[in-house]
């Protein structure tokens, strides 16, 4: 593969190449059927096969896959474009000389199959816009005066995480992938702090971020966010979690780059998912100016102290 250089944002014209959505993500993890009790109890529509477990929001969109594997890790990304794309990322990551490689076993299919620089599988394929088309503003949090506010406990029921907002990874080199991510992918850097973390929008209006990197030593999976309808659904998965047993995790609490309200939930492989409410959204017509943050922003506004386990990357110590 030709080396990449930093980040350079692309160029901002119309009919501007660039994925719109991630597709899917699959992982591989030493006991995948670990996978259905814990997203299950989080909120997602969690099917066993046996040799995988895939997981679905209620609309019935299929957003990940958990396949059997040696170690923990990210198996691939699919990531989503138009139609029309297709053949222009074809001639755009030949033109850059980056290898097209053949689906790995087990996942045939007609999109076009690349390696990032961390050396994980990346899937260009056409299908649906799953980031939204707009922000979806949250419904109102009072009610008028002379009556109750609150649901009853009873009352309040099992939340489900709407969709996939967005996937954060370590790696050794930010300044790398964010280069990679914007030439190859046409992904567009958000914000970010240095070269410890950095968050990167899709151009066809995204949530603030669809992918970030937090530098560690070595490539790893630090969490899946799931986006919630309300707050309170943020704060009642949290304690829905605790009350199956998934007590680790960090929050509630509120980000500075993004802007959305969090709990992250450990799962079985020290990794996290994040509830996450009401994200920055950057629309398509938008020239969002990324800015360089100091590393006190990078973290969050408020909340809990981080417990030292957030940054612990599982994958690192694997070997
Ligand atoms: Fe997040």
């Amino acid at each position: 593969m030709t080396a990449i250089g930093g980040y350079q944002a692309p160029e901002s014209e119309p009919g501007r190449l660039g994925v719109h959505s991630i597709g899917e993500f699959v992982l591989s993890v030493p006991a995948p059927e670990r996978a259905a009790d814990f997203y299950g109890a989080f909120g997602l529509t969690v099917a066993d096969a046996g040799d995988q477990v895939s997981l679905s929001t209620a609309d019935g969109y299929r957003w990940g896959r958990v396949v059997g594997g040696r170690r923990k890790a990210l198996h691939h990304i699919a990531f989503h474009c138009f139609e029309e794309d297709l053949p222009r990322f074809k001639a755009h990551l030949e033109g850059m000389d980056i290898r097209l490689l053949a689906p790995p076993a087990g996942f045939d299919s007609n999109g076009l199959w690349l390696m990032d620089p961390d050396g994980l599988a990346i899937e260009i394929r056409v299908g649906p816009k799953t980031s939204p088309d707009g922000k979806a503003l949250p419904a109102a949090l009072d009610a008028e005066a002379g009556a109750r506010c609150a649901p009853y406990r009873r009352d309040a029921g099992r939340v489900r995480p709407r969709r996939l907002s967005h996937i954060l990874r370590f790696t050794p080199d930010v300044e790398r992938m964010l280069g990679f991510y914007a030439r190859a992918l046409g992904l567009r850097l958000s914000d970010r702090s240095g070269t410890n973390i950095a968050f990167m929008h899709a151009i066809h209006g995204s949530d603030h971020h669809v992918v970030a990197f937090a530098r560690s030593e070595a490539p790893g999976l630090h969490h899946l966010s799931w986006d919630m309808p309300s707050l309170d659904s943020v704060g009642l998965g949290a304690i829905a979690m605790a009350d199956r047993g998934w007590k680790m995790g960090w929050g509630l609490g509120r980000h500075v780059l993004g802007s959305n309200y969090f709990h992250y939930v450990r799962d079985p492989w020290d990794s996290f998912s994040e509830y996450s409410f009401n994200i920055d959204y950057i629309p398509a017509a938008t020239d969002w100016e990324p800015a360089d943050h100091p590393g006190e922003d990078s973290f969050y506004l408020w909340g809990p102290e981080m417990p030292p386990e957030f940054i612990f990357n599982a994958e690192a110590a694997q070997g």
